[in-house]
């Protein structure tokens, strides 16, 4: 997916239930547009559903197992009822009938789709479907007015003509909408909306020959914990990251690399942006020349391993220019007189903050690879020692201060 294109559904996990109504046929193309766009789609079709769409067609398009049968003894072994429900990010009714309506406003769980409907802790979204009649009886208006208070959201049905024939309100919405629905409810909302930040975060490898390489013990932690804090703030995050061990987050573009040159290449591509936050442990050097093959012991000579420098991808990305972010930081990792290194670094590499931390071994554990982190914030204006705390928490906290900044 590109930069540009990436979807607030990317990552996101959408139960779908769709019931019976001749609409449900829209139902394969809404799971296809949604797939396409990194939804995962998990569908429960109900009986009545069932006339409409097959089991297989929607298995087909969502590469996920369909679920009809509420007391099916396998199912309930591989993913009950309550799990089905519950490992979704929203669950989405489409077609939504009267009938299905009516046992919600109703509070009756029959069946699968109204047992999930029943026992999910997750938003639930109707999408109706229904003959026009039908739509504005007393009974259909008052559930949906019960099913509003109880906080259900709606897709409004469009008007026109039915396929029974009449012409008026009560048809599914199109797909269209139906997408455009599920984009807002999940686009990011929030202070950094509308900024995009960019982040290097783990180690790059210099291959040396096929077999070796030089790196580092970053493990990109800090890093991702950023991305994810700056995400949950609103952000569009570019993570740009070495080898790592880490899932790549949610919601969130990862671009996987693995050396210095390649890690400077896809910053590149992604800006611009309005931040950019250096957290990766570049390393400082590579060999002039990646050898083919793989290079032989020489009867105790030591290998010729001729270093050459590596791109300063920060300071590269601090240089004044139109593609310059508004708010360049870098990391300083010292293992000694940190403070002065950190501020020789600020100076030195032109960005506007410094995060600096000790990763000496204290004992025998380091900030590489833990869990925890202590650092101060070198700014033009000071710097501010914090509290050794959790990587998710300094990540908070660093994400708070650039949220800060743009306002
Ligand atoms: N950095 C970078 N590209 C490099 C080296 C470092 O982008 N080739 C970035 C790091 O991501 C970090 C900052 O520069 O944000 C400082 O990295 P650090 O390894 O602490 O310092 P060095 O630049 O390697 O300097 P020194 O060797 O003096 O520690």
């Amino acid at each position: 997916m590109t930069l540009d294109s990436i979807s607030p559904l990317d990552g996101k996990r959408l139960l779908l239930i769709i019931g019976g109504g001749i609409a449900a046929y829209k139902c394969l193309d809404l799971i296809r547009r949604l797939r396409e766009r990194g939804m995962t789609v998990r569908v429960i079709l109900t009986r009545s559903g069932e006339q409409f769409v097959t089991p297989l067609s929607i298995s087909g398009l969502s590469g996920e197992k369909t679920y009809t049968d509420l007391f099916s003894l396998t199912d309930e072994v591989e993913m009950g009822h309550i799990r089905l429900s519950r490992e979704a990010d929203l669950v989405l009714v489409a077609p939504a009938t009267a009938d299905m309506m009516a046992k919600m406003a109703a509070g009756i769980a029959d069946n699968l789709a109204t047992t999930a409907l029943l026992a999910t802790d997750k938003p639930v979204m109707l999408a109706p479907s229904m003959n026009s009649q039908m739509w504005h009886h007393a009974a259909t208006q008052r559930n949906i007015a019960q099913l509003k208070q109880d906080g259900i959201l709606m897709i409004p049905p469009g008007s026109g003509q039915l396929a029974c024939g009449e012409v008026g309100a009560g048809r599914l919405a199109e797909v269209d909408d139906m997408v455009a629905a599920l984009e807002t409810f999940f686009r990011p909302s929030g202070p950094l909306a509308g900024k995009h930040v960019l982040i290097t975060a783990g180690p790059t490898y210099e291959a040396i020959d096929p077999v070796r390489y030089i790196a580092n013990r970053s493990s990109g932690k800090q890093g991702y914990a950023l991305a994810r804090a700056l995400r949950d703030l609103g952000a569009r995050v570019s993570l740009v990251s070495g080898p790592t061990n880490l899932p790549e987050p949610a919601g969130i573009e990862t671009i996987q690399i693995e050396s210095a040159r390649e890690m400077l290449a896809a910053c590149e591509k992604a800006l611009p942006a309005d931040v950019v936050l250096c957290v990766a442990a570049v390393a400082d050097w590579r060999t002039s020349q990646e050898m083919d093959q793989k290079i032989k012991k020489q009867n105790g000579a030591l290998p010729p391993l001729d270093l050459v420098e590596n791109p300063d991808i920060l300071k590269m990305l601090a240089t004044p220019g139109d593609n310059r972010p508004a708010l360049v930081i870098g990391f300083a990792a010292e293992t000694e007189t940190v403070a002065a290194h950190a501020q020789a670094k600020l100076d030195r590499k032109g960005c506007d903050w410094i995060v600096a931390n000790d990763v000496s071994l204290k004992n025998g554990q380091s900030v590489m690879g833990g869990d925890h982190n202590q650092v101060s914030l070198l700014t033009a204006t000071g710097t501010e020692d914090w509290d050794s705390a959790p990587k998710d928490q300094v990540a908070k906290r660093l994400a708070d201060k650039i949220e800060q900044y743009f306002t």
